[in-house]
């Protein structure tokens, strides 16, 4: 056991990250009329080649005149790969005012990424005198960032989130689906005859968790790109909050409501968990590291477990 604490991830609640194109201004008020915890504005792959400038100052002006009520306002910029990143955070951080809570930077591949922008940024926010720091998070989509993800955890005491962009993973590691997230049909096991369907998500969900919970980063899922399955959806949300993921994004409004559902402690979930606290403490003033909760074992790592539910339905709650 290392003797250096977990560091704890921020304590704001991430159930839901709702993404709309920077090119559709049309949605930005009913995305801040959502009831998803996050707003991502995208500049990035929803938004054509055309229209990057375009979506820009829309973006630019959206921070300012919409009234995001308390939701955590993201814009995702353009890949460090394109013409299009440094503009667009120049442009955000001259232009965008205090609002702006986070930059998302996607298809980080390595720590210098995070670096580069956070340079601009620090010496943006710096000549600019804003007084809230902008925060990060990054989209772990290829083979170099699940390869490099331990690194990108540690890389700037801006960082906040990660998730798993499925579509450009896929891609970028020569998976054989088009699918975004969720079941893929070729991913099996037989028994007897019978088709058992894995996850082919689970390993890279597994290793983000593992680099976050490492360095106090929010460890979030990505898309699930097909918006009419919603039983897909919960299934595949189910599986990452029993990892440790936080939230998960929605592409689409009808998967909001989802999204809260999964990540949201159930009333059973907290009660049970208080319930385990309650018995531990019994246990502990009888002396006893472990005891018996409905049948089965509970001991003083229980209790860690059981505060994981109770501190984040509290932190959802609010104060
Ligand atoms: N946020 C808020 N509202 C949205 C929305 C979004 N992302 N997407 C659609 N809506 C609204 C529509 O305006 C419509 O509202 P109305 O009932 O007032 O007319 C309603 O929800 C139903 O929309 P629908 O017609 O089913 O969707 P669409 O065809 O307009 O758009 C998508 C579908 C998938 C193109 C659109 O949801 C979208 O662009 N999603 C985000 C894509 C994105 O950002 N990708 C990057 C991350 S992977
Ligand atoms: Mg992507």
């Amino acid at each position: 056991m290392s003797f250096r604490l977990q560091p704890p991830a921020p304590a704001r609640p991430n159930r839901c990250q709702l993404f709309g194109p920077g090119s559709r201004p049309a949605l930005f008020e009913k995305m801040a009329a959502s009831a998803a915890d996050v707003i991502n504005l995208d500049l990035e792959d929803s938004v054509a080649p055309d229209d990057k400038v375009r979506a820009r100052a829309n973006v630019i002006e959206a921070v300012s005149n919409v009234d995001w009520g308390n939701k955590y306002l993201s814009v995702r910029i353009n890949g460090l790969d394109t013409p299009f990143w440094y503009r667009d955070v120049v442009d955000l951080m001259e232009q965008a005012g205090e609002r702006l809570d986070q930059i998302m930077i996607p298809k980080v591949g390595c720590a210098a990424d995070i670096y580069a922008v956070d340079a601009l940024v620090t010496a943006a926010e710096a000549a600019s005198g804003r007084k809230k720091p902008i925060t990060f998070e990054v989209i772990i989509e290829s083979a170099a960032g699940i390869a490099n993800v331990n690194e990108i955890a540690a890389a700037s005491p801006r960082l906040q989130a990660m998730s798993l962009g499925a579509a450009d993973f896929a891609a970028s590691m020569g998976m054989q689906t088009t699918g975004i997230g969720g079941t893929q049909e070729n991913y099996y096991m037989l028994r007897d005859g019978q088709q058992h369907w894995s996850d082919p998500w689970h390993w890279a969900q597994a290793a983000i968790v593992a680099a976050c919970r490492t360095h106090g980063i929010l460890p979030v899922d990505g898309p699930f790109g097909d918006f009419s399955d919603d039983e897909g959806y919960l299934a595949q949300s189910r599986r990452s909050a029993t990892l440790g993921m936080v939230g998960k994004w929605a592409i689409h409004p009808k998967q909001i409501a989802l999204a809260i559902e999964v990540f949201t402690p159930s009333e059973a979930q907290v009660t049970e968990a208080r319930e385990i606290l309650a018995a531990m403490e019994q246990a502990k003033s009888n002396g006893e590291g472990a005891t018996v909760y409905k049948g089965r074992l509970v001991d003083i790592a229980s209790i860690k477990q059981a505060e994981v539910i109770v501190q984040q339905s509290e932190l959802i709650a609010g104060p």
